[in-house]
């Protein structure tokens, strides 16, 4: 029988098939799947009798060698990275098109001091970066590309370039560059592959090369990958396998502020953030994104409540917009922006059921401010603040946040790191929070922060109460007693 060639390979998820099919068994793509005449490899053949050389085995507590880190001097950088750049490791910055990936990429090595960088451009001229560099300040003036370094050499090297074949003949000498940039990985290639440039074989055996060489040679790669439009490093996964480090840049591109987040991190914590604002002279870094969320807040608007939440290891406030308005449509319109609409489902779920708000008939739309997303449950409580705001028209006091789970029967759930996120609305200027109740900490001593009077909640019920008690609002006491008849009219006898 002859051979079957395993050539044909999903660009989404990296699996290898026989023959062509429109859709990938594996992960379901459609359309996805492209010949790739050296991608998959043969079956295995096993080891066939030779004898390999043994490895060496260590104590697992035995001496370590000290990890290089290699600070850049773009402090929200290192706090992402978990404090510079690792000598040997390989870096994923991914993120939409345009979003600013070569902008940061330019930045980070010219902030670098007395370290030696590259930076290859495969997808702008030369002059491109460096008219990019200048108009960013980066230039001759601002002491960077053409800096030197205490013996003498040129700071920045640039170049453009697409063969991975040259690149690694430029790299691969002694006094190799300390921090390479690739921007991007897309547009390598190999000249002994017959696939494009961009498909999972080239991708994957250029990072491979490029990440042997930067072990051996002990630099720093920094890979930038474009992002597909179903948020995956485009075609290869396999990469974020490959790499030590995943980071993704991401913001909404009519906002003016980008978050660079660990997604795996081998050398430091995972999920953690950095926020800059994009300015004309390019990134600026923000120490204090809270501030920054609710810059542009507008007091004694309705459906308006600030969400104290938890980003990687620092409290971010942000604010959470909910708008309800009355549908003409049998099935009402649910948009959501910036968190998961699933879990706005949930808790319009609970809203309506266990606290007898009529919210069925309403189109519901609700926005983070600022383009950030959120991931964590713990906004449950904060939506459900501005969803009432919004059906009662009653704004939220300015003075107050919340944060807690909302579970199913309208219970609230404690969540972590409370105590961080209530220092950090003190030191905003808030002056109450509601949160959940009975949170006790580890220690056992009560939860308390200057400055700040905790209102402690058990059940969803409680925040409308005290919501009612505090605005005095007819319309909202209106609107609560209306729905509740009318939910008590829907109820089968
Ligand atoms: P760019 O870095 O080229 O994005 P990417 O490499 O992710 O495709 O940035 C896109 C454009 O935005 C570019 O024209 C420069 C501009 N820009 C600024 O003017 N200021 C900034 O702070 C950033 C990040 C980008
Ligand atoms: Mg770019």
């Amino acid at each position: 029988m002859a051979k079957t060639l395993r050539n044909y390979v999903c660009q989404s998820c990296g699996s290898a098939f026989p023959k062509w099919a429109g859709k990938c068994e594996a992960c379901g793509a459609w359309n996805s799947i492209v010949e790739e005449p050296t991608g998959g490899g043969d079956v295995p053949k096993g080891l066939s009798g030779k004898r390999g050389k043994g490895v060496t085995f260590v104590a697992l507590d035995g001496d370590v060698p000290q990890t290089i880190r290699r600070a850049t001097g773009m402090a929200e950088f290192d706090r992402v990275t978990g404090g510079g750049l690792v000598r040997g490791s390989a870096v994923l910055i991914g993120g939409d098109p345009g979003i600013g990936k070569s902008t940061l990429m330019l930045q980070v090595v010219t902030t670098l001091r007395g370290i030696r960088a590259a930076y290859i451009s495969g997808e702008e001229a030369v002059e491109q970066v460096q008219l990019r560099a200048r108009r960013l300040g980066l230039g001759p003036d601002g002491s960077t590309p053409s800096a030197k370094t205490p013996e003498g050499e040129v700071q920045t090297e640039l170049a453009a370039a697409t063969s991975l074949r040259d690149i690694m003949a430029s790299l691969d000498r002694p006094d190799a560059p300390q921090v390479v940039v690739i921007d991007s990985i897309q547009t390598l290639y190999l000249d002994s592959l017959d696939s494009a440039p961009g498909t999972v074989a080239q991708v994957r055996t250029c990072s491979a090369e490029l990440i042997r060489l930067a072990k051996s040679r002990g630099f720093t790669l920094l890979l930038v990958g474009h992002v597909t439009k179903e948020g995956q490093i485009a075609g290869p996964r396999v990469l974020e396998h490959m790499v030590d480090t995943v980071l993704y840049f991401e913001g909404e591109r009519g906002h003016h502020f980008r978050i660079l987040r660990s997604v795996k991190n081998r050398f430091g914590p995972a999920n953690e953030i950095g926020v800059f604002e994009m300015t004309d002279r390019g990134l600026a870094e923000v120490p204090n994104p809270s501030a920054l969320f609710l810059a542009e807040r507008h007091g004694n608007i309705s459906g308006v409540s600030v969400f104290a939440g938890i980003e990687g290891t620092r409290p971010v406030l942000v604010e959470v917009q909910a708008l309800v308005s009355p549908s003409p449509l049998a099935t009402p319109r649910r948009a959501v922006v910036g968190w998961d609409s699933a879990r706005l489902a949930m808790t319009l779920a609970v809203l309506e059921t266990r606290c007898g708000l009529g919210l069925a008939g309403s189109e519901v739309y609700l926005n983070i401010a600022g383009g950030l997303r959120i991931t964590e449950p713990a906004a449950d409580l904060s939506v459900a603040l501005a969803l009432i705001s919004s059906l009662s028209d009653r704004p939220v006091p300015s003075d107050l946040i919340a944060f807690g789970e909302i579970g199913l029967s309208g219970e609230v759930r404690m969540v972590t790191q409370a105590e961080t996120r209530l220092k950090e609305a003190a030191k905003l200027g808030f002056k109450r929070a509601i949160l959940p109740k009975r949170l006790s900490q580890p220690s056992g001593k009560k939860l308390k922060v200057e400055g700040l009077e905790l209102i402690e909640i058990g059940h969803l019920q409680e925040m409308i109460d005290w919501l009612y008690n505090e605005v005095r609002s007819n319309a909202l006491q209106a609107t609560v007693t209306a729905s509740r008849q009318q939910h008590a009219g829907d109820k089968p006898r």
